[in-house]
């Protein structure tokens, strides 16, 4: 394989420069050239790509968001997409293309490997919503600015005897609601895998009053949606003034940890070595620390699960 491009793709997440840069660099001292393909697929499409050099990905590994830029491409999902994209591919000598980013773009490399341009796909997005793997590229970050904003929100929450309810992103994952609501010692954790209703949330912040407690913090899961609302419930039947925070999209900027540097240099890495061994229609996941690879299709149809050991230990001790 001579040549070889790379793309991000869906969400953006701190880490993917280090992946960019992970598999730059591993492609060049195999003796490749590599094709930065800019906004995804619709790179692919229309040909928008830049070649990078070593010094092409220096002094990125440090930065969030993707210098390749990303997007959500619809036009993709279609054959004709597909085939303008394989056209691109062609024209261009690229051989084989590492695709960074969520379930999504993996359904895109998985059609693309099906026409003959060999793709290797790697976990990215702070969601870590991904069954095949124990941990996406960007998730540790975006948990840690969950936190760190929380954190600050508590300053507040506590000083005027208040309840907040704060939202943290997931889609329809909780895995960034039930690990920062542990770490920030939330009253009470709301997320999609666990049933609830707002008056078992009442219920809890009523309990704790009786031992003493004047300030609440509850973490939902973005799926839940309806923040407000459940502030407004909370308040009127506590008397607690509440309110609602959204976190949004600051979740998903910033400099990456050393476990998103870390993990997505490796995961970069490894998938070079994959192309360069002749493989295709891969995805990247780590699993007990290790480097693992699977079937696209095998991958997307795996169900992750829900740290239920983990929900259950914040509501034993954050009270
Ligand atoms: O998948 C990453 C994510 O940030 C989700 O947590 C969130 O639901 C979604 O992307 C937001 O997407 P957009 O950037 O299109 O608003």
């Amino acid at each position: 394989m001579k040549k070889i491009g790379i793309l991000t793709s869906g969400g953006d997440a701190p880490g993917m420069n280090a992946a960019i840069r992970a598999v730059t660099r591993t492609a060049l001292k195999n003796g490749m050239t590599v094709m930065g393909v800019r906004r995804g697929y619709n790179g692919l499409i229309n040909g928008d790509m830049v070649a990078l050099e070593i010094r092409s990905v220096s002094d990125i590994i440090q930065r969030g968001g993707t210098i390749l830029y990303t997007a959500r491409c619809d036009e993709f999902r279609f054959e004709e997409g597909l085939q303008k994209a394989k056209a691109t591919c062609i024209r261009e000598g690229i051989e084989g293309l590492v695709v960074i980013g969520g379930d999504g773009s993996f359904r895109g490399a998985g059609d693309l490997s099906a026409r003959g341009i060999p793709c290797i796909a790697l976990p990215g997005t702070i969601d870590n919503d991904i069954a095949m793997t124990d941990y996406t590229i960007g998730y540790d970050t975006a948990m840690n600015t969950a936190m760190a904003l929380i954190d600050k929100l508590r300053d507040t929450t506590q000083s005027h005897d208040r309840c907040s309810v704060v939202e943290v992103m997931g889609r329809h994952a909780g895995h960034i609601a039930v690990n920062t609501g542990i770490a920030c010692g939330a009253t009470h954790i709301i997320a999609e895998e666990v049933p609830f209703t707002v008056d078992d949330v009442i219920e809890r912040i009523q309990s704790t009053q009786t031992t003493g407690k004047h300030h609440f913090i509850i973490v939902v899961s973005e799926g839940i949606g309806n923040s407000q609302e459940i502030a407004k419930k909370i308040e009127q039947a506590t008397g607690v003034e509440s309110r609602a925070t959204i976190l949004g999209h600051v979740q998903r900027g910033g400099a990456p940890t050393v476990r998103d540097r870390v993990v997505a240099s490796h995961m970069g890495h490894y998938a070079v070595e994959l192309l360069v061994n002749g493989y295709s229609n891969r995805v990247v996941g780590m699993r007990n620390g290790n480097m693992v690879d699977f079937d696209i299709k095998e991958a997307l149809a795996m169900k992750k699960s829900f740290e239920n050991d983990l929900y259950r230990i914040a509501m034993d001790i954050s009270f």
